[in-house]
């Protein structure tokens, strides 16, 4: 009793003691045995609870006692056994869900897939009432290569809980590797619905969403037809040719929020902004679903910041629709056509170069059309903010450096990344995240709940908002070189908020000068853009505090070797970092046989907006690593290797298989032979963490 008592009070130690006086007096009491076994174990001393739980099944045989003794035995790191007391637990009592998730989790730490998600199956039988299991064992099937029963769980998922968005969410991030071979009209909506959500996605969600669309029976014909080259007549738009193309709710989502990276898709876009330019310059009025898609097409214009050709055949008349915009405003005109007027106009050029563009601002708050509102805030009113917010960026260090001067001039015609979702609520803590992901890693308490954190080239906010998440308690300040991208960052602060941020136009050469020091520094995508990267790393590290972390990331040269090919093709043929000179890189490569290596281009995301293309293969600057030479570098700086941040679970459960003998993941010397044999692993960059010593 007295044992019970001060466990539940929390007090372990004086629980043990009792618990041992109890076994004392009966020393095969099983519940006696079972509970020192789990408050040993719930003291960090589990190896020591493993025997007093074994004693307990000995003795009483029963589901908890088996269950118990599965926890304590994986918290003493012996994970195969505990999934055979599981087991044990679960067939004593058929109905329990709890034994069988607890094996699931347990075996898919040890990268035994199929058995983890056959357990997480037994857990959809016991607990079908609930979306977990069901996205579990959806997930774990996808994972261990068997895509049919995968995508039953996931399908039944959305079926139980057609109404639950984070369900809808969770299902859609399952698919991340599912390459869809045949129509799915499920995925589609789900796909579909999660684009009109305005959280922050994943880049390959378009792409997945677009895969689906293709194989849509409904818009293969419109496809084919764009693709042959017919293009379409005014007809199209009410003799329901193109009907099914504007009804289509998920496509419109996703171009409502996102570029379309497809080169089908973006020949089919520019047959029927054709069309719909000719029907709307006209004078003809839009039906509901073609009104939606015509604004939709007016926001995916502007987030590929015009990317795609013009086109002769309508510029004029769409721009003569302009003329009438100021006198539709003062006869107090929110009437559809005027929408389906303006939108015609922002198909083809940016609507806050317009002489209207103030009124147009005003006019995003009255009007009752959802689609206008967006399109005028995303096209007018926001860069109207930005060009404000410009003027108002203070400056803490001189930039005078010429290739800082260089970088600064590509990101204030380019700003880069564009972004429109806040990033998601970590549902972790700092330093509960970083413990769990880098569990061999020893932190100085400072570094885990930081006070003071630099986020250095943070571009136009998103790095900076990501971190602010992370870590709410800190102060953040966070510098970058121009001016377009911090006046992008300072117009989302005032639209999402992040307090605890604070934007500075600085030079990170010049930071030393500045004599602050932070407990963690974050320099994602920066320093391999810089003059000198092991120059700008260094000025970092003398303003970071001894047993303090860094973030880093860098490019990788392996990585990047597709990336050269490319490069060296628009060098070749005279293509520059300019708008002309993008666009007519764009055509030339999309006019490339589909096995031509640069052709690859096109399938990326970046292709389809100007400023990242510009970002990915015509930088004014860059420098790539290897990881030799990053050892180096750390070596160099006195910098210990925390470890890579990696994008892919498969990459941490690849390397954990090849070298066993290395569980902290930290042998850079293996992991260069690593990604010479996955190229693909650090595409996005080398991303890592590392420390400076305690002194
Ligand atoms: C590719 S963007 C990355 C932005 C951000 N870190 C992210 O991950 O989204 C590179 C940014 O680094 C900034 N940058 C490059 N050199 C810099 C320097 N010497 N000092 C400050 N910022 C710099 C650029 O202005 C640009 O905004």
């Amino acid at each position: 009793m007295m044992a019970a008592n001060a466990h539940r009070a929390g007090n372990l130690a004086e629980a043990e003691r009792f618990f041992r006086m109890a076994l004392q007096a009966v020393p095969t009491h099983a519940p006696a045995l079972a509970m020192l076994g789990i408050v040993l174990a719930q003291q960090g001393r589990a190896a020591e609870g493993v025997s007093f739980l074994a004693q307990a099944v000995k003795h009483a045989p029963d589901y908890g006692n088996w269950f118990n003794y599965g926890l304590v035995l994986r918290a003493a790191g012996h994970a195969d056994k505990a999934v055979q007391a599981f087991a044990k637990a679960s067939k004593l009592h058929r109905a329990e869900p709890q034994a069988a998730w607890e094996a699931g989790v347990t075996l898919r730490g040890l990268d035994r897939l199929a058995d983890a998600a056959l357990a997480f199956d037994v857990v959809c039988q016991r607990d079908p009432g609930s979306p977990t299991p069901w996205i579990e064992a959806g997930r774990t099937h996808l994972a261990a290569g068997q895509a049919g029963p995968g995508l039953d769980r996931l399908r039944e998922a959305l079926r139980r809980f057609e109404s639950d968005d984070d369900v809808c969410r969770a299902v859609c991030l399952a698919l991340e590797s599912v390459t869809f071979r045949r129509h799915d009209p499920a995925f589609q909506a789900a796909l579909g619905r999660w684009a009109a959500m305005p959280d922050d996605k994943p880049v390959w969600f378009g792409g997945s969403l677009l895969g689906l669309l293709t194989l849509d029976p409904a818009l293969m014909p419109v496809l084919a037809a764009a693709r042959d080259g017919g293009g379409f007549a005014d007809a199209a738009v009410t003799d329901g040719t193109l009907q099914p193309l504007f009804a289509c709710q998920p496509l419109r989502n996703l171009m409502a929020s996102d570029v379309l990276a497809d080169p089908d898709f973006e020949i089919l876009m520019l047959a029927v902004r054709r069309t719909l330019t000719r029907y709307v310059a006209g004078g003809q009025a839009l039906a509901a679903d073609a009104h939606a898609f015509l604004l939709g097409l007016a926001l995916l214009a502007d987030a590929g910041e015009f990317v795609l050709p013009e086109d002769d055949a309508v510029a004029g008349p769409a721009f003569a629709l302009a003329e009438s915009l100021a006198a539709d405003i003062d006869t107090g005109m929110a009437t559809e056509r005027f929408a389906e007027r303006l939108a015609v106009i922002g198909c083809h050029r940016p609507l806050v170069k317009l002489p209207v563009a103030t009124r147009l601002a005003a006019l995003a708050l009255t009007t009752p059309d959802p689609l206008l509102a967006r399109l005028l805030d995303v096209a007018v009113v926001d860069p109207l903010r930005e060009r404000q917010l410009r003027g108002q960026v203070i400056q803490i260090t001189a930039i005078e450096d010429e290739v800082s001067l260089a970088v600064a001039g590509q990101y204030d015609e380019n700003p880069y990344p564009r972004w429109f979702n806040p990033p998601a609520v970590t549902p972790t803590r700092s330093d509960e995240w970083l413990r769990a992901a880098f569990p061999h890693a020893a932190f100085s308490p400072h570094a885990l709940t930081p006070q003071r954190i630099l986020v250095a080239g943070c571009g136009s906010g998103w790095q900076a908002f990501c971190t602010a998440r992370l870590y709410p308690d800190a102060e953040i300040l966070a510098v970058d070189l121009s001016l377009t991208n911090l006046a992008h960052a300072l117009r989302a602060q005032e639209k999402f908020g992040f307090a605890n941020v604070t934007f500075r136009r600085a030079d990170i050469m010049r930071l030393g000068e500045l004599g602050g020091s932070f407990d963690v520094i974050q320099s994602n995508g920066v320093l391999h853009h810089m003059g000198d990267p092991l120059a700008g790393w260094t000025a970092l590290d003398s303003v970071l505090k001894p047993g303090g972390l860094m973030r880093i990331g860098l490019y990788s040269e392996v990585a990047r070797r597709t990336l050269r090919v490319i490069e060296d093709f628009a060098k070749e043929h005279g293509f520059g970092g300019d708008a002309a000179g993008l666009r007519g890189f764009r055509a030339a490569a999309l006019a490339l046989p589909e096995d031509h290596p640069v052709r690859l281009v096109v399938r990326s995301k970046e292709f389809y907006s100007l400023s990242s293309l510009r970002d990915l293969a015509f930088h004014v600057n860059e420098h790539r690593f290897t990881i030799p030479g990053l050892a180096a570098a750390l070596a160099q700086l006195d910098l210990t290797f925390i470890g890579f941040q990696l994008h892919h679970q498969l990459s941490a459960s690849l390397y954990r298989n090849r070298y066993p003998d290395d569980p902290a993941q930290t042998d850079l010397g293996h992991w260069a032979a690593f990604e010479e044999d996955n190229p693909h692993t650090f595409a996005g960059c080398y991303d890592f963490w590392c420390a400076k010593p305690e002194r």
